[in-house]
This record gives C-alpha cells, sequence and structure tokens, in this order.
C-alpha cells in the first residue's frame, strides 16, 4: 500500500495515488469532525495525515491538488443551517509539535521582518482551548449574527443558539465600534460535561431513548450549539471565551494584548491565562507550566497558541495558505495509558456485522475511565495484530473515544496468539461472510440468528420506531431467551398468552402487577402504526428515519411500497427507475429494499405482523391545492435564499415532490449557483427551468 512508503521513497506514480487517497480520507474526517460531530481518529492520528500530506507535496510541489486539504480550512458548511459568508475569513493555525518548531516560527518571523536575531519580538502566550470557533457579530453594540467556521469562507448561521450562551452579551458595554466581529471558542467545562453524560447514562438505563452519551466536551458542546432547536442548546451550559476579531469598521487596538483588554471591557469572558513572552525560551517555559496545569483546569485544552502581539506586525505577516503567519499552534502530546487487553469479544449487530471489542483492565486514560474499545473490524485488528494477554497502548487524544494503539510488543506473554477472527457467527453458528472489497463480516444466519434477532426487536421497539415504553434492553433480551417473544409480532400476542400462563409475568423477577399493566396498555396502543414508523422500525440496512419517511411519502400505503418493492425486482422495470428516482435513494439503497421484502423470513415476519397491527397510510400535513401540489420538482446548485433541505421540506408541504435526478417526468428544475449537468439535461428535455427568485415567486414566498 502506497500509505506505508517513506515520503522520500515515493515514485511520482505512487505520490499522485498518495495524494489523491490523503486527500480524500482528510475530506472525509473533516466532515466527521465539523459536520457530524462524530470524529473518528484522534487529533494526533488526523495531524499525521496532514503532515504526510504537506511533506509529500514539498517533495512533489507539481503534485499539489487544487481541492489538496493543504488549501482548505475544515468542512464546506452543512445544509441543515442557513449559510453566512464571513466578512473576514476564519483562519485556521499552523502545528508546532516540539522545540525545534517554536525555534522556526520565531525566526521565520524575525527573518520575514528582517530582525536582528536578539531583537525581541512580543507575543501573546495563551491556551488553544478545545470547543469550536464561532463569529460574532455586533453592529451600533448589539449581537445580530453568530456563524460557525464552516470551510473558513461560509459558516452556519446560529445565532439564535449563540444567544442562549450568557458570556455572549448581548449589548457591549462602553464604547465599540459600529461594526465589530468577535471571534473566539464555544466550550463546554469539564464538570457541565460529566453531569450531564451521567444524566443521559440514568435515562439510557431507565429505558428511556434518544439520550446521547458524548465522548467528550468538545463534541458535547458542538452538539449542543448545531441543534436546530435553540431550546435544546439552552438547557445545555456552554461558555465562551473571546480571543479574536473579524471585521472591524474602526481599528480598536494597536496590540492583541491591547484587543484582549478592549474584549473584557466590552463584557466579554476572556481566558486569564495569557501573558506576554519575549523569546522562544519563555514560550516554551509557557508551554511547559500550562502543560502541568492542565488536568487541573476546568476546561478541555489542547495546546496553546503563540500570536505576534503588535497587530501591525501581524498585518506585515500576512498569511501563508490556510493560517496566519503570525501564530501557531503548539499542540500537547496526546494523553496515553498502558493496560492489560483481557480478551476479544465479538459482537453481532442487528444487520449481522460482527465488530471485534477489545475487554481491557480498567484504566484511567485523560480523566475518563476505560474498560473496553472497538477494534472496528477484521482488518483494523490484523494490522494492528492485538493479542489477548497484550499489554496495549491506550490514547485519548483530548477529543475522542479512546482509541487502541497497539501492543507493547516487549511485555508480550510467550504464550499470547494472534487473534484468528472468526468465520461463523459466534451467536448462532451460521457462516459469516466477508464480500470482497467489503471491510465488514457479517454472519449470513439472517433472521435465524439470536443476536441479530435480539437486535432487531431491540430496535423495533426502540423510540423512533414501535415506541414501546417499558420494554427495556434487559427485558427484551429476557423475553427471547424465555422464548416468549422470537419476533416482532409476538409482542401482540404476549398479553393474551400471559393471561393463559402459569407463570405469568406479574409472578417473575423483576415484574409487578401495574409494570406489567403499563407494558401491555403500551404495546396496545400501538397496534395502529405510521407507515413512516413501520418502515424504520423494519431495521431495513440504509433505511433510517428521514428515509423511510421518503418512502412513505412517495408511496403512501404499505400495500403499495410492497407492491412496489415486488415489481423493483426487475431493474428494467418502471417501477425500479420510479423507486431509485426518489430523491436520495441510489442504486445501494433501492438493492437493499427490494432484497428485504423479497426475503421469505421477512415476508413471513411481516404476514404475521399485519394480522396483529394496522398500518395507517402516510397522510401527508400537505396543502393540496397549491400551484405545485402533485408536480415533480429537482433542486440543483447552489441556493442562496434558503438551504437546500428547507426548499425540498417547502415544496414536499406544498404537495410537490422532489426527486434527485431529471427525466421526463420531472415538472420544475430549479437552478441555483454553479449547476451543472442536472441543468444540462433539464434543457435538452425540455424541462421547464426556474431559477430560485422565479420558484419563490411560483409558491407565492415573497421574502
Ligand atoms: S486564534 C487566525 N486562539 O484553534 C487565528 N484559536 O487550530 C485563528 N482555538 O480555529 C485562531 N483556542 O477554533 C486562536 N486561543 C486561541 C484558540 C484558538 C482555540 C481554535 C480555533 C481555531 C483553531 C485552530
Amino acid at each position: 500500500m502506497t500509505a506505508d512508503i517513506p515520503v522520500e521513497k515515493l515514485t511520482p506514480e505512487q505520490a499522485v495515488r498518495e495524494l489523491e487517497r490523503l486527500a480524500a480520507e482528510i475530506a472525509r474526517h473533516n466532515a466527521l469532525y465539523y459536520q457530524k460531530d462524530t470524529p473518528e481518529i484522534s487529533d494526533a492520528a488526523y495531524d499525521a495525515l496532514f503532515q504526510r500530506n504537506q511533506a509529500i507535496e514539498a517533495h512533489f510541489p507539481e503534485l499539489i491538488r487544487e481541492d489538496s486539504p493543504s488549501q482548505l480550512v475544515g468542512a464546506a458548511p452543512s445544509s441543515a443551517f442557513a449559510k453566512v459568508a464571513h466578512a473576514r475569513p476564519m483562519l485556521s493555525l499552523a502545528n508546532a509539535f516540539d522545540a525545534g518548531d517554536v525555534d522556526d516560527f520565531v525566526a521565520r518571523i524575525r527573518r520575514f521582518l528582517s530582525l536582528d536575531a536578539d531583537a525581541p519580538v512580543d507575543l501573546v502566550a495563551e491556551p488553544k482551548i478545545d470547543g469550536l470557533s464561532a463569529s460574532l457579530r455586533f453592529e451600533n453594540g448589539r449581537f445580530v449574527q453568530g456563524a460557525t467556521r464552516g470551510d473558513g469562507a461560509v459558516g452556519e448561521d446560529i445565532t439564535a443558539n449563540l444567544r442562549t450562551i450568557a458570556d455572549i452579551p448581548d449589548r457591549l458595554k462602553g464604547d465599540a465600534p459600529a461594526v465589530l466581529e468577535v471571534r473566539g471558542e464555544v466550550y463546554m467545562r469539564k464538570d457541565d460535561f460529566l453531569a450531564m453524560n451521567e444524566t443521559a447514562q440514568k435515562r439510557i438505563e431507565q429505558g428511556e431513548k434518544g439520550e446521547k452519551i458524548f465522548a467528550n466536551p468538545r463534541n458535547a458542546a458542538a452538539g449542543s450549539l448545531r441543534q436546530l432547536d435553540a431550546t435544546i442548546t439552552a438547557k445545555r451550559k456552554l461558555h465562551f471565551f473571546a480571543y479574536g476579531w473579524g471585521e472591524l469598521s474602526e481599528p480598536v487596538s494597536e496590540t492583541q494584548s491591547g484587543f484582549l483588554e478592549r474584549l473584557a471591557g466590552w463584557g466579554f469572558a476572556t481566558n486569564p491565562l495569557w501573558t506576554l513572552c519575549r523569546s522562544a525560551e519563555e514560550l516554551l517555559a509557557y508551554h511547559t507550566r500550562i502543560g502541568e496545569e492542565r488536568a487541573s483546569l476546568p476546561y478541555d485544552i489542547d495546546g496553546v497558541v503563540y500570536k505576534v502581539d503588535r497587530i501591525d506586525l501581524q498585518q506585515r505577516l500576512g498569511m501563508v495558505s490556510r493560517a496566519p503567519r503570525w501564530a501557531i499552534a503548539h499542540k500537547f502530546p496526546a494523553e496515553q495509558a498502558q493496560t492489560l487487553l483481557e480478551r476479544i469479544d465479538i459482537q453481532v449487530g442487528r444487520t449481522g456485522a460482527l465488530t471485534p471489542v477489545a475487554i481491557l483492565t480498567p484504566v484511567n486514560v485523560g480523566g475518563v475511565m476505560v474498560s473496553r474499545a472497538t477494534l472496528h473490524n477484521e482488518d483494523e485488528l490484523n494490522r494492528k495484530d492485538v493479542r489477548a494477554g497484550d499489554t496495549v497502548i491506550l490514547q485519548r487524544a483530548g477529543d475522542v473515544i479512546p482509541q487502541i494503539l497497539g501492543p507493547v510488543l516487549e511485555k508480550r506473554p510467550a504464550t499470547a496468539k494472534p487473534y484468528v477472527f472468526p468465520d461463523t457467527c459466534p451467536a448462532c453458528g451460521s457462516d459469516a461472510v466477508r464480500p470482497e472489497g467489503e471491510v465488514v463480516r457479517r454472519c449470513v444466519g439472517g433472521l435465524t440468528c439470536p443476536a441479530q434477532a435480539v437486535e432487531r426487536l431491540r430496535h423495533f421497539v426502540s423510540r423512533d420506531a414501535f415506541d414501546i415504553e417499558g420494554l427495556g434492553e434487559k427485558s427484551i433480551q429476557a423475553f427471547f431467551t424465555d422464548g416468549l417473544v422470537k419476533s416482532p409480532a409476538d409482542l401482540f400476542t404476549l398479553a393474551d398468552r400471559d393471561a393463559k400462563s402459569l407463570t405469568p409475568l406479574r409472578n417473575q423477577k423483576g415484574w409487578k402487577e401495574t409494570s406489567v399493566r403499563n407494558l401491555f396498555d403500551a404495546i396496545e396502543q400501538r397496534r395502529s402504526i405510521a407507515l413512516d414508523r413501520f418502515i424504520y422500525a423494519l431495521g431495513i440496512r440504509q433505511i433510517g428515519q428521514a428515509t423511510a419517511k421518503l418512502l412513505a411519502r412517495h408511496y403512501g400505503s404499505l400495500d403499495a411500497l410492497m407492491q412496489a418493492l415486488h415489481d423493483a425486482r426487475d431493474e428494467t422495470s418502471d417501477a425500479y427507475r420510479d423507486l431509485v428516482d426518489i430523491d436520495q435513494i441510489g442504486p445501494a439503497v433501492a438493492t437493499d429494499l427490494v432484497a428485504f421484502f423479497a426475503e421469505d423470513h421477512n415476508r413471513e415476519t411481516l404476514a404475521a405482523l399485519r394480522g396483529q397491527i394496522e398500518v395507517q397510510p402516510y397522510v401527508s400535513t400537505v396543502t393540496s391545492d397549491s400551484p405545485v401540489t402533485g408536480k415533480t420538482v429537482v433542486f440543483t446548485g447552489t441556493l442562496v435564499r434558503m438551504t437546500r433541505d428547507e426548499a425540498k421540506a417547502r415544496a414536499e408541504s406544498l404537495g410537490a415532490k422532489v426527486a434527485g435526478s431529471v427525466s421526463k417526468k420531472t415538472d420544475y428544475v430549479v437552478i441555483g449557483a454553479d449547476a451543472g449537468s442536472k441543468a444540462k439535461k433539464a434543457e435538452e428535455l425540455g424541462v421547464a427551468m426556474l431559477d430560485e427568485d422565479a420558484w419563490l415567486a411560483l409558491i407565492g414566498d415573497t421574502r
């Protein structure tokens, strides 16, 4: 693999491939980190990818790609929020990892400014807060708009959410320029984070669904801030440290340190640990001191930042691609610990995926107790070659779930044997197969595999599916083991069978007369269920809530859906084309859907269920007499007056169908900026094309 070849040894052809791989890989991690708030790798691992990209580019400058991560900042904003173009770009910071990097940074500044080697340069040193950056716009002293960083040029409008943060003043104190953009970091304190997770954990144990455990304060802050519903943000305890600026209608200070004082004067919280340094030695001493204080600070930091104090010098220094030349982040090493890997367990998921999990002797890593860690999949496990009996190195890089880096080979007992990944399912003994080109090995037992069956039942009763209260994970497992509930339909005959049973539930451990009655009532209430919930509850691979809703809306009734999926077995049929034409449903999803409904066991389960319950046809909350009712609309290109999701929701609420591709059946194509092939296709087919304003006029929106 090119990924393993040292940079100096890469041939130009390999370098091309490697740069392509790194661009895609880093883009994927950017999206996970910035848009989904669910990073998969540590900061350190991310930095390593980034550095490899830079090292290859230094070797092969002619190969630098337009979409190279070195040319971009972060990830494009997600489509759920309206976009905000930053008046001044929100930059990122270059990283220093050791004393040599810091020396280079100071020397570079001196060289650039033609200063003598011993001439002092004042630098502000301050903690690097592990949160997420926000830009706050004040006009005439009032907070008017707040945004995330996004890709540095365009962020997301999160004004309503930011207004709920007490550290952000609604009105500035004292004199402020007419336009003032303040930048800083939104974060959650460690104690608030722990308390929030503890509450969520308790609720989960009580069987409440929809609760989320966050891996660390940064993810919790990000998840809380990027809520579409600001009342949820308001319930979370978020804070804000101000440290920088964007657009200013007039200068406010000659120095960075002076600016921090002005910020405090306007009523912002600034980090109290900042200090002025005059040399690389002083910076390094600061790094050491803050490193020692790190664990006892009430918030997470992942390094310190050094910034040239004089703003005129900052302006002369300017920036290089994604970061200012006048500032650098000096990172802390990731927190690591060693512990014993007691054994490797295999978990079987709802769709049969086999996931190896390391069971560890509990150990504290950077303030978090760790006793299990996922090994992701077979390849990952083989690559790391960790074995039962190994001492392994765990790492928690400030902001992610602890990861196993690898074994400590010197400590490996002679008896430790390489782990052999099972080729049969540990739960049912069926073959576990791994199709060519896939990383996941799956149990083929399907409906006969008890582990999959239990996971599927759990999904079936979960909050967004049948939402049967009082039926927690433990009860499902017990019902299954006792043979009381083997398949979803059994839930609906449970009360009758229990009434005739010699060992009724109310006499069993963990149950009382009232809890049994409540459970049976809850099940009874679900004998009638909405179509979209029903589809989601089936647990078909790739069919989440949103897709289930799309299907329900498109087909209207379970009969129509089943008929269409039956007809769509033939990929040349109209039914198939109609299916893949639904926006967001591609061939892969279509294949899983068709296969699910074609499978014998599934058909039996469905038939049994339909004998017990009634699936309500989809009731649209849509207007039936709008100018676009019944029309098929395709959106393409970037919309500026509203987000794509907003536009789609609006069209659907007016009774239109939103499709993903242009065909003869399309009535309107709404063309945004930079529209590509879809606009061309529309032109070829003679489909009506509207720009965004014309579309708004058509639907009578006079925004
Ligand atoms: S200054 C042009 N100061 O770190 C200067 N950034 O890795 C840009 N950060 O996007 C930022 N604490 O989200 C600065 N005291 C601090 C910071 C800080 C945290 C974040 C910020 C930035 C990221 C860059």
